[in-house]
């Protein structure tokens, strides 16, 4: 594997890092005390071409490859982790779905508005009784006519409420299990479809996660993904890309704390000396950086393997669990290493902390990407 990156890729780090800075971080404390959706940074991410670097030129996208796209959630997320996953969740979940499995006919209507940042996307696969057991979902679909009649709700949704269009799962047969759920396009403005509950989350301010609902919800046929039966496979293999994107999110988070911290100890001095001078956080700081350079290793790797089209689901699975622990236990330590003032919101370094814990859980619990490797283990 090339551990070096291609001059495309370092441009697109260094329009990324630039756009971070002069954009986002400026807003970052506003987005976390208020809550309030970036939409205006969203926007000027689709103007830059943010909103489908992996989708072909000819689908209105970047048409760079998968690391590229990982470089920019990766840059982002150094700078705030709820941009990072807006454009997750937007690329990996949904226009990517789009992308792999729909018709000719989706791809042409749906594709430009999500890469050119006309429209947002989001993922509905989480239920109230099916979180780690995605297949459990309730919600049904019934064919009728030239639609499809959608009851149940999904709970948890990333972009929901900002987003134009929904990646929804739902059973058809639903005593097929998993091979009874079907994938379908909804788009906002659906009769029956709503927006419910916004979460009110510990960390991750500005990145709307609410419940939605069907209620008789009428979704045109030419709106289904892919095949009846399908949807589970199209949810899974999906997830798999959508993971790296969570391995970028979350080392943007450890690399973060990482920084904060060497600034920090390089100027605070106790016992006159700088405190990173002394053994204690001498070491606590090399073993985050040590995680740091591990977390990468992973996500890139699995990244690389994405890029040159390899299956890489254990890749990803081990990037996803081992990054986004990293991000939790650097951001402990970041806080540790500004003493009384990393527990203040004087520092940014209990944000990354509040942060950092949902990375352990969406997208695959730590607990199911173990699940996931455990049986590549065993079976590959
Ligand atoms: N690609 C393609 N197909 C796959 C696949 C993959 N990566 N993984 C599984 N499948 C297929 C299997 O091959 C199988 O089909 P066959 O019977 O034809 O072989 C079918 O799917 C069922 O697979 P399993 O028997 O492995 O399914 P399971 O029910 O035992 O377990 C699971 C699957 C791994 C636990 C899965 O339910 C899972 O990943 N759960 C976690 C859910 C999750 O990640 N949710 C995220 C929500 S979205 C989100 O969080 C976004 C956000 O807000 C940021």
């Amino acid at each position: 594997m090339n551990l070096t990156f291609t001059e495309e890729q370092l441009m697109m780090q260094k329009m990324v890092r630039d756009f971070a800075q002069k954009e986002i971080a400026p807003i970052v404390d506003k987005m976390d005390e208020t809550d309030q959706f970036p939409a205006e940074a969203v926007k000027k991410m689709g103007e830059l071409g943010l909103m489908g670097i992996p989708i072909p030129e000819k689908y209105g996208g970047a048409g760079m490859d998968f690391t590229s796209y990982i470089i920019a959630i990766n840059e982002l997320s150094k700078v705030s982790a709820t941009v990072g996953v807006i454009l997750s969740v937007h690329t990996s979940l949904v226009a990517n779905s789009i992308y792999y499995f729909g018709n000719e006919e989706q791809k042409q209507r749906l594709i430009p508005k999500l890469a050119g940042g006309d429209y947002l996307g989001a993922f509905g696969l989480t239920e109230p009784g099916a979180g780690s057991d995605a297949a459990a979902l309730k919600t049904k679909a019934v064919k009728k006519g030239d639609k499809y009649i959608l009851n149940g709700s999904k709970i948890f949704i990333t972009n929901a409420g900002a987003a134009h269009l929904y990646i929804v799962f739902a059973s058809t047969h639903p005593e097929a299990g998993p091979k009874g759920i079907a994938a379908f396009i909804v788009e906002k403005g659906t009769p029956g479809f709503s927006v419910g509950k916004k979460e009110k989350k510990m960390g991750l301010n500005g990145s709307n996660t609410c419940e939605i609902i069907f209620d008789q919800a009428e979704v045109p046929a030419e709106n289904l993904l892919g095949a009846e039966g399908e949807g589970f496979k199209i949810a899974m293999s999906n997830l798999e890309a959508g993971r790296i994107g969570i391995a970028a999110q979350s080392l943007g988070i450890a690399e973060a704390g990482l920084q904060h911290s060497l600034e920090y100890a390089k100027t605070r001095k106790q016992f006159g000396k700088p405190i990173g001078a002394q053994q204690g956080l001498a070491f606590m700081l090399s073993d985050m950086a040590t995680r740091v350079e591990a977390a990468k290793l992973l996500t890139y790797r699995a990244a690389h393997m994405r890029t040159m089209n390899q299956p890489c689901g254990k890749e990803a699975s081990m990037a996803k669990l081992y990054a986004s622990q990293a991000a939790m236990k650097t951001a402990i330590d970041a806080i540790q290493v500004h003493g009384g003032y990393g527990y203040t919101k004087e520092y940014p370094v209990e944000r990354l902390f509040r942060d950092a814990k949902v990375c352990e859980i969406y997208e695959g619990t730590s607990e199911i990407q173990r699940l996931v490797l455990s049986k590549h283990l065993i079976q590959d």
